[in-house]
C-alpha cells in the first residue's frame, strides 16, 4: 500500500531506494499515484528512472514523469523532455513537456525552446515563448521572439505584443473612472459621426446602442446594404477610439427582412449581427458574449399564417422572438480585475449587483412600444446591461439615442449619460420629457445642438 508519508519515507532514503521500489511496482494506478505525489524533489535528486515513463502507454503517466522532471535543473533531462515535446502523441503531454523545459530555467534550454517555436501547435508555441521570457534580457532571445508579432497565430502575436510592442499606458491621463464635465448628462442633435469629432479619446465607459434599421423604418435610409454596413463601421470605429481602455460596447440588432419588391420577388433576410461582426474585430473590439432577447410570441410578427396553411416544407418561417445583445470589450492586454481597481472600494461596493441577476445569456423581456418612437429600448433591458457592465458615475453612452431609454436610465442608476440623436423630431420628443421631468430628472439635462456643443466644449 502507497501511501504519502510512505513516499516521503522513500525521498528520505535516498535515490537506491526510491529505484527499487519503482522497479517492483506493477500497476499502472499505483505508478500514477506514485508519480503524482513525489511532491518537491531536492536538488541532487537522481531522477534517471523517471525517464524510464517517458515512454510508457498511459499518457497520464507520461505526463506526470515529464511533469517531475521539470522540477530538476539537470541539464541531462533536457534533449529527453525536448523529444517529447516534438513527438508525444498528446498535445498535453507535449504541452507539459515545454513548460517544464522552461520550468527548469537553465540556459541550455533555449536552443531547444527556439526548435519549439516553429511548433504547429499554438499552445506549444506559446509556453516555449514563456520559457524563453525568462531570458528576456539576452539580446539573442529578443531578435527571436521579436518577429513572432507576424505570428498567424492570434494568441502568440498578443503574448508577444504584450511582452516586446504594448505601451503599457493608456493614451488618456485622466483618471479612468473620470469622465469630462461638458460630456455628462448631454443630448446633441445631429449627426452622430458630425459629434464625436469634438470627443475626445478614451472618454466613455459604456456604449449600449441600437443601430437604425437598414431601409426597415422611414427613419433609415442607406444607398444599399453594403453602405449601411461602412455607416455602421465607420459610427463603431469612433465608438471604439472614445472609448476607455478594457471596456465594452454593447449593442443590440437582429436579421431584418426586406419585403418582397412583387410576387415575381422573394423577401430577402439580412443577417446584421453576423455581418456586423467581423468589422467589429477588425476594428479592435473583442467578442465577450451573444445574449439573446427573448420576446413573447404574441408581441412580434406572425410570419407563420401561409404555413399554417399549407405545412408544405422549405415554406416554413419561424416567428422572429430574438433579437441579439452582443457584448464586445474594447481590446487591450490588461485583465478586467485591472478596470476593477481602478474603482475605489465605495464605488465597488455600491455598484454590486444585487441577488436575482440574470444568470443565463437568454434574458426574457417584453418589448416597449411607444406613440412617439418605433423601436425603443424595454427600460429593463437597459438597467441589465447598464448594472452588469459600467459603475456607478460612469459615462454611459448611446450614438442612437431615439426616445433617449438609455440616457433615463443610466441616470436612474446614478451614472451619467452622453447621447446623440440626428431627427430633430425625437430630439425635441427628449427635451419634452425632460420639460415633464418624467424623464432626466434631478440634475439638468443638456439638450445641444452640434454649434451649442462644441462652445460647451471649448468653454
Ligand atoms: C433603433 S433607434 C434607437 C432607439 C433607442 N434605443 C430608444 O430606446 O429609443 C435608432 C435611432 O438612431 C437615429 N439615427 C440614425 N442615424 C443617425 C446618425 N447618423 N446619427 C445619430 N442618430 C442617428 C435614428 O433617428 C433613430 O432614432
Amino acid at each position: 500500500m502507497i501511501s504519502k508519508e510512505y513516499i516521503k519515507e522513500l525521498k528520505s532514503k535516498g535515490n537506491g531506494a526510491i529505484l527499487h521500489f519503482v522497479n517492483d511496482i506493477r500497476e499502472n494506478n499505483k505508478i500514477l499515484y506514485f508519480l503524482e505525489n513525489l511532491g518537491y524533489l531536492p536538488k541532487d535528486f537522481d531522477g534517471r528512472w523517471l525517464l524510464n515513463f517517458l515512454h510508457n502507454k498511459s499518457s497520464l503517466i507520461r505526463f506526470w514523469a515529464v511533469k517531475n522532471i521539470g522540477k530538476l535543473s539537470d541539464e541531462t533531462y533536457l534533449s529527453a523532455l525536448c523529444e517529447v515535446a516534438k513527438k508525444d502523441p498528446d498535445t498535453t503531454v507535449r504541452r507539459e513537456a515545454v513548460s517544464s523545459l522552461g520550468r527548469m530555467r537553465n540556459p541550455k534550454s533555449k536552443k531547444y525552446l527556439y526548435e519549439l517555436l516553429q511548433d504547429e501547435d499554438p499552445k506549444v508555441v506559446c509556453q516555449a515563448i514563456r520559457g524563453l521570457l525568462v531570458f528576456r534580457e539576452d539580446k539573442n532571445v529578443q531578435d527571436i521572439l521579436k518577429p513572432l508579432i507576424e505570428h498567424p497565430n492570434e494568441m502568440v502575436k498578443s503574448v508577444i505584443y504584450k511582452e516586446f510592442f504594448s505601451e503599457g499606458k493608456s493614451k488618456n491621463e485622466q483618471p479612468h473612472p473620470d469622465s469630462h464635465d461638458y460630456l455628462k448628462n448631454v443630448i446633441v442633435n445631429g449627426d452622430v459621426r458630425e459629434i464625436l469629432k469634438n470627443v475626445p479619446d478614451e472618454s466613455v465607459h459604456l456604449t449600449f446602442t441600437s443601430p437604425p434599421y437598414y431601409n426597415a423604418r422611414d427613419y433609415s435610409i442607406y444607398p444599399s446594404y453594403r453602405d449601411y454596413l461602412l455607416f455602421l463601421d465607420e459610427v463603431f470605429k469612433e465608438v471604439h477610439r472614445i472609448t476607455k481602455e478594457g471596456r465594452f460596447f454593447i449593442l443590440n440588432t437582429s436579421p431584418i427582412i426586406i419585403p418582397r419588391v412583387s410576387r415575381a420577388h422573394s423577401s430577402k433576410r439580412y443577417p446584421i449581427p453576423f455581418d456586423i461582426h467581423p468589422f467589429l474585430i477588425e476594428m479592435g473590439w473583442e467578442f465577450i458574449d451573444d445574449i439573446i432577447w427573448l420576446k413573447p410570441e404574441a408581441s412580434v410578427k406572425n410570419r407563420n399564417a401561409g404555413f399554417l396553411q399549407h405545412r408544405k416544407p422549405l415554406g416554413y418561417k419561424p416567428n422572429a422572438v430574438t433579437e441579439y445583445i452582443m457584448v464586445y470589450r474594447k481590446k487591450t492586454e490588461k485583465l478586467l480585475d485591472w478596470n476593477i481597481r481602478q474603482y475605489d472600494s465605495a464605488t465597488v461596493k455600491e455598484s454590486k449587483v444585487a441577488d436575482g441577476y440574470e444568470t443565463t445569456n437568454v434574458w426574457k423581456i417584453d418589448p416597449t412600444f411607444d406613440k412617439i418612437h418605433s423601436a425603443v429600448f424595454p427600460v429593463e433591458l437597459c438597467k441589465r446591461v447598464i448594472k452588469y457592465y459600467s459603475y456607478k458615475d460612469d459615462l454611459i453612452f448611446d450614438p442612437f439615442a431615439g426616445s433617449g431609454t438609455v440616457g433615463k436610465t443610466a441616470k436612474s442608476l446614478h451614472r451619467y449619460f452622453f447621447l446623440t440623436e440626428k431627427d430633430e423630431k425625437y430630439f425635441n420628443y427628449m427635451k419634452q420629457k425632460a420639460h415633464h421631468k418624467s424623464l432626466f430628472k434631478e440634475k439638468e439635462t443638456s439638450f445641444f445642438t452640434l454649434e451649442q456643443f462644441i462652445q460647451s466644449k471649448n468653454r
